[in-house]
């Protein structure tokens, strides 16, 4: 697999496309499927035809006065099992959930790409990745399928399972991927007692969450403690560090200095750290939709 893309954003060999934004919604496509989903960023006009947004097969909207929770409306008769989406030779199952979510944040594909050159950039041939908040495994499939072992975390069994449906799915159900239910915290204190070590960890917290023990997930209150935690099992040269988030007042700037405060000093390394967002096909502009901080040590090769 080879995912470069000479587009700033990786439009090509992705079967998503963002149609149209404005007026708080968001016209998208994944596969041949057309839904509207709230976008509280598109403060602007839309700008295709009433007509073209009518296609959709599905409108979630949050309930009156909320900022997350809400409920779907379906037009159409949707297949009952979900339906396959590529990206690059990656297959997603996409499928509505309850949270308003298809089953894959496109937002991230830069981000694949970049875990997918790095790694087979690498001389190393024994890495060992670390994926928290893993949801349905688009950033464990990226890393498995550049050829090195990962484990993915995340509370959700239902979660866990659909990403090792997506491992399945893509081909890559052969690679060395470990599969945990757990809370994220806990998971990585028992890491740490084990003495086990990663070369990379990606982390995607959500604003709100909870372990599968019900212990709560604060962003604002446990990502430092997250942070700490990651740092210990962190190994003597790790290769990269990749947070996101999409949790409101959370800049790209704080996930950077939150990934400053925790790396060895011994690591030198290269930040790239910025907004993240989604190529709007309409209205040709980018749609805000959350942020990331990704370090890279210089010195590992
Ligand atoms: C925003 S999603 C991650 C999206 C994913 N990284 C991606 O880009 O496709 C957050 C995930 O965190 C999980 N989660 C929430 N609270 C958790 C906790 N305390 N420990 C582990 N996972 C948790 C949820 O089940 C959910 O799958």
């Amino acid at each position: 697999m080879n995912l470069s893309s000479p587009l700033p954003y990786p439009l090509d060999d992705f079967d998503y496309r963002l149609l149209d934004s404005g007026e708080f919604q968001k016209l998208e496509r994944f596969g041949s499927h057309h839904f509207i989903r709230p976008a509280p960023q598109a403060i602007w006009p839309k700008t295709l035809p009433d007509a073209e947004w009518k296609r959709a097969e599905g409108e979630y909207n949050y309930f009156k006065g909320k900022e997350s929770g809400g409920e779907w409306k379906f037009f159409k008769k949707l297949p009952k099992d979900g339906w396959p989406l590529k990206f690059h030779e990656l297959t997603f199952k996409m499928k509505p959930t309850g949270f308003g979510h298809i089953g894959m944040f496109p937002e991230q594909a830069p981000n694949w790409i970049w875990i997918d050159e790095l790694i087979r950039s690498s001389d190393r041939t024994d890495l060992n990745i670390l994926n928290i908040f893993g949801y349905t495994g688009a950033s464990t499939l990226a890393v498995a399928g550049a050829g090195a072992a990962v484990t993915h975390v995340d509370a959700s069994k239902a979660s866990v399972t659909w990403a090792r449906n997506n491992l399945e799915l893509s081909g890559l159900g052969d690679c060395p991927v470990r599969w945990i239910v757990d809370d994220a915290l806990k998971f990585l204190k028992r890491e740490h007692r084990r003495g086990r070590r990663y070369d990379g960890i990606i982390m995607d917290p959500p604003t709100f969450g909870r372990g599968p023990g019900g212990e709560v997930w604060k962003i604002e209150n446990q990502l430092s403690e997250l942070m700490l935690h990651c740092k210990q099992v962190l190994s003597d040269s790790p290769l990269f560090i990749l947070l996101t988030t999409h949790s409101p007042g959370f800049s790209a700037l704080t996930l950077k200095n939150m990934i400053l405060k925790f790396i060895p000093e011994s690591c030198s390394g290269v930040f790239e750290t910025d907004e993240m967002y989604i190529h709007d096909n309409g209205s040709r502009l980018h749609l805000p939709s959350g942020f990331y901080s990704r370090w890279r040590n210089e010195s590992v090769k």
